[in-house]
């Protein structure tokens, strides 16, 4: 049922304050004054310790669950201090890629049903890896073949193009990285800001939807481009693949996230005043290498959106120099879930400018069960 709704995707993409509570919805606890603010993953609990112990945690997925999952590495490799290694299950398989006992392998799937995923997980099963299942349906091939999980609880989704599993996937493994990472008096005070974080991101995330009027403004301007670059980096790499991607699958424009730091290494050669580039340079410890870089693209006339949190619209392109998307500021972390949001309701519609499809995309399957 799509509601007052035109598409699924349009749905699915204004849920996200209520989708991102549900899945928050009995694991975050921040008692009274004496108690400790501290995250309850029943699903884990047995298995903590033995994912503490792993010599690395290798997040495997497909597609958007894999920008889910590199868009959590940086917490938990911080939380952890256990090495986090990416793959993606096709290339994992095709490489027949080392995996062992004394790894955790965590399988991040919004289906549970993609082949590759299923197969990878397989291959580590043979390995001897504890494997660890984050999955949005209960009884899914890949969270049955798991040794334990975390079930996202984001409620179904319909539209071919990953978007409230997206933010979920986020927020689950911001809190795996909390319930990993333990309590120590050294991240004590991090610890809760980001809990605190995870509970005022709601509110947040409904503050950045009210940019859906900018975002449709922003896709008439760009609805005849033949291309859109997404420049990232740190926590918001993965918010360029992921924006990148929703361009590319719904729109059908060619898209491309690149890492900002790869810049100079050849993507700068593409700049030009035509080809327009969305920067994103949020407020973390990356923002002055960011500035530098939106100073680079500048010498180079290029055609600059950046995305940039309130109030810093003169940061970032001195004397209105460049188109900006300003969006609340929430803990670096955190900050993944926010920006996304602007780039999904951007791919949505462009692609309803465009007239394609939007929650079918041509040649796309919600659930890609063959290799
Ligand atoms: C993009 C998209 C795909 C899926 C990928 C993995 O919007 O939907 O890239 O993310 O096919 O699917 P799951 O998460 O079901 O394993």
């Amino acid at each position: 049922n799509k509601g007052n709704y035109e598409h699924y995707m349009q749905k699915e993409i204004h849920e996200q304050p209520e989708s991102l509570k549900t899945t928050m919805r009995g694991r975050l606890i921040r008692g009274g004054s004496c108690k400790a603010k501290t995250v309850l993953l029943g699903g884990l609990k047995d298995h903590l310790k033995t994912i503490r112990r792993s010599r690395r945690i290798v997040f495997i997925g497909c597609g958007t669950s894999y920008n889910a999952a590199l868009a959590a590495r940086p917490i938990l490799e911080e939380l952890s201090g256990v090495p986090v290694t990416m793959e993606i299950a096709s290339d994992l398989l095709d490489r027949q890629g080392p995996i062992y006992r004394e790894d955790t392998a965590v399988f991040v799937s919004q289906s549970g049903e993609t082949a590759d995923t299923l197969l990878a997980l397989e291959y580590a099963l043979e390995n001897g890896a504890l494997c660890v299942g984050i999955t949005n349906t209960v009884g899914s091939a890949i969270a049955r073949h798991t040794h334990c999980g975390i079930h996202i609880n984001a409620g179904c989704e319909i539209g071919v193009a990953s978007t409230k599993a997206y933010t979920s996937q986020i927020v689950v493994m911001a809190m795996l990285a909390l319930a990993i990472g333990g309590d120590t008096i050294s991240n004590q005070a991090r610890r809760e800001a980001i809990i605190d974080g995870l509970f005022d991101l709601p509110n947040n995330v409904r503050e950045v939807l009210k940019l859906d009027q900018e975002m449709k403004d922003l896709a008439k301007l760009l609805v005849a481009e033949q291309s859109l670059l997404v420049f990232g980096r740190g926590y918001n790499y993965a918010t360029a693949l992921e924006g990148a991607l929703k361009v590319k699958e719904v729109a059908l424009m060619h898209s491309e996230g690149i890492l900002a730091g790869e810049m100079k290494h050849g993507p700068l050669a593409l700049v030009d005043e035509n080809l327009p580039i969305v920067v994103i340079a949020t407020r973390d410890a990356c923002f002055s290498k960011q500035q530098s870089v939106i100073q680079q693209l500048h010498a180079r006339k290029g055609r600059l959106i950046v995305m940039c949190s309130k109030g810093d619209a003169n940061a970032v392109g001195p004397g209105g120099s460049c188109r900006v998307i300003e969006v609340p500021q929430v803990e670096d972390c955190l900050q993944p879930v926010v920006n996304i949001i602007p780039l999904q309701l951007l791919a949505y519609h462009l692609t309803v400018l465009r007239g394609f499809n939007v929650d079918q995309p041509r040649n796309l399957a919600k659930s890609v069960t063959t290799q």
